[in-house]
Parts: C-alpha cells; structure tokens; sequence
C-alpha cells in the first residue's frame, strides 16, 4: 500500500464517525484521560488520533543534534549582568527558546510542585471530578483538553488550570488541597523569576530595565498544571500539538521525561530535561509588541509509552483582570523605517480569535496584523 492509499483508508476510519458524540462522552467521563489508562485500554479511542496526512509527515521528519541554548543567571544581579543580556537576546531572537539554570528557585521547590502535580491526578478521581469545569471563569479548574469540544484530535493530556486572569482574587484555599502549599510556594519563587527575565529582556530590546514591569507582563499568570498519562500507542496522537504561547513569556518547569520539542529551523528540536532547570519561551504578545524582533516560536509535546510526564508551564498575561490593558509595538521599537506591524489589541481580543480556530491553524498573531 503506497501513501496516498493509507491516507485514504484512514481518512474513512477517522472521520466516518460522530465525533462530537464521542468527544461529549469522554468529557462527561470527568475523568480525563488517566481514566482511560486507569480503564485499561489498549487502544486509544479514535478522538485522539492525528488525521492521516500529519501521520504521514511525521514520517519523513527526522531527529536534529541542535540544542536549546542553556543560560546560566548567577551573577545577573553583578558582573555578569551584560553577557546574560547578551545571552537572552541571542536566544530569544532566532529561537524563542532557551533554559535557565541557577535561577534562585530551590530544588525541593520545583521538585515539590511536580509531586504536587502528580498528586492532585492520583488521588481518588472522584476528588478531581469537583475541579472538573469548562467554566472559563473559575480560578481553579480541571479537565481534560481546553479545546476538546473544537479541536481537531485530542490531545493525550489532563490539565489543572490556575489562573488570576478571571479575577485577581484569587484565594489560595481554592487550590486542591493536596498541592496547595507546593504551589503556593512555586507560584511565589516563579513570579519573582519573571521579573528578574523581564527586566533582561528589557535590556535585550535596548530599553531600560524596567519597561516590560511598568507595562504589566508579570501581572497576571495562567499556571497549567500539565498531566501526560503513558500513552498505549504514542505514535498515533501527541501530548499537545504545535502551538505559539499566548503570553508575553512562559516560564515552565518539566520533570525527566521530556516529550517537549521546539519547531527551529524547520525540524522538531527536543528540550532534553536539565535537573533544576526551566524552560522559558517567548508568547505571542512579546512578539507582538517587540515588533517582531522577539520570536513566539511553535512547539508541542510527543507522546510517549514512559510515564506520566509532569510540566508546569506559567503563563504571563500582563493587565487583563479588572481593567484590561490595551497592548502594541513598542513605540521606541519602532521608526519610520521599521514601522509597526501590529495594531493595538486586548488578550481578550487575541483570546476570541484563538477559541474560534484549531490550535494549529493560523495564530491570532496574524490575524492582528497592520
Ligand atoms: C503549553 C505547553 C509544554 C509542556 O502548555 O503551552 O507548551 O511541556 N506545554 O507541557
Ligand atoms: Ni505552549
């Protein structure tokens, strides 16, 4: 059978079906996907596999020796100030990537947060199923797949959203009980990271070390707290697909597994795990208003046979809750030779754009193009 057969035969077998049936039935399961593992099955129901010309593809995508640069922040706040700048606008430039270590977060704080994780989605499901909403609202809610309802193909993954985007009360007695001081703690060490990256990406731009603060990127966050359940037939379906971040910056903490990989140069470049390192990436809105010059690069998650995987991705939103800040190119980044390429938007503006398409398709990046 040559290719264009097997996507042919495929395409029946995925799409011959009433998804939207199959897709409100898992979700009323309010078990998220460790429910079909912890069920036993061996094959991963249709909902979660890629159409057939992605599958395809995939294999004639072949593995790369690159390497996400690794910056080291000791010294950010002395000598070394100047080389880490210069660091930062190397990676943020091309790659939109890079990890940090020696960042100031204790160990036991990031190892304590991923055992938190891991916690809240082993106890008894029926404690989960409380958190379990679709209610954009909530602070604090759990499911499974945030597009479920209009995505293309699930993804094989739960999630455990915190968020002071819906409101900026939020109370940590929300929290489950269970990772409630893990992530008090980590939530506290990792806004304070976000500052120390937004003051260099500040200098990164030639601007002054606080412009990115007095605008508000570390304002507001969206923790999602990320649960990948070992996955039966991993070559079917993916953890999460390729996407860009709708942040300003993600700062995301990973356990050993890896499974993260970045779109560079036209391949998928893995983010090999580095013990007490972070990842952090560049979101759509630091692009937007660094006009470009900051790249919001595409990456996903594989599936894999090993785990759960455990990740941690904070999202920094800026303004949003309350009154909601209208954002742009940077006026000192722009000139008449360089003018702006964005207008300015509203996340909630960016937002209602992303909901209406696949996660994959064209990003409201575009969409807010001059
Ligand atoms: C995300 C994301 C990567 C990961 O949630 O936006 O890219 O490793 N997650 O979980
Ligand atoms: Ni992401």
């Amino acid at each position: 059978m040559d290719i264009s057969d097997a996507s042919r035969t495929t395409t029946q077998t995925v799409t011959d079906y009433d998804r939207a049936k199959e897709v409100q039935a898992f979700d009323d399961t309010k078990a998220g996907v460790k429910g079909l593992v912890d069920a036993g099955i061996v094959n991963i129901p249709r909902i979660f596999i890629r159409p057939p010309e992605e599958l395809v593809e995939e294999l004639t995508s072949h593995q790369t020796n690159f390497q996400v640069p690794v910056i080291d922040l000791d010294g950010v706040r002395g000598n070394k100030l100047e080389e880490i700048v210069d660091q930062v606008r190397a990676a943020a430039e091309p790659w939109g990537f890079f990890q940090v270590v020696n960042h100031g977060i204790p160990l036991n704080v990031l190892e304590e947060m991923i055992e938190g994780i891991r916690k809240f989605n082993e106890q008894d499901v029926e404690l989960k199923k409380e958190f379990y909403t679709r209610d954009q609202t909530r602070n604090v809610r759990f499911n499974s797949n945030f597009d479920l309802h209009y995505s293309r193909t699930a993804n094989w993954r739960d999630t455990l959203t915190i968020s002071t985007v819906a409101s900026t009360n939020l109370d940590p007695n929300e929290y489950p009980e269970v990772c409630r001081d893990a992530a008090r703690e980590y939530i506290k060490n990792v806004t304070k990271l976000a500052e120390t990256l937004f003051e260099l990406l500040s200098l990164a731009l030639g601007l002054k070390a606080e412009h990115l603060l007095e605008i508000g990127c570390p304002k507001e966050y969206i923790l999602l707290c990320q649960y990948y359940p070992p996955c039966p037939q991993p070559d079917l379906t993916l953890g999460a697909t390729g996407h860009s971040d709708p942040s300003f910056l993600t700062i995301l903490l990973q356990d050993q597994i890896g499974g993260l990989q970045v779109f560079h140069d036209n391949q998928w470049v893995g983010v090999q795990p580095i013990v007490g390192g972070l990842v952090v990436n560049i979101g759509d809105f630091l692009q937007i208003i660094s006009n470009d010059k900051f790249k919001s690069v595409k990456h996903r998650v594989v599936a894999s046979q090993v785990g759960p995987r455990v990740s941690v991705p904070c999202f920094f939103m800026g303004h949003n809750a309350e009154i909601p800040k209208s954002y742009g190119p940077i006026k000192e980044l722009t000139s008449a030779e360089n003018p702006p390429i964005y207008r300015d938007f509203l996340a909630s503006e960016y937002f209602s754009k992303r909901f209406s398409t696949v996660l994959d398709d064209n990003s409201p990046l575009h969409q807010l193009k001059l």
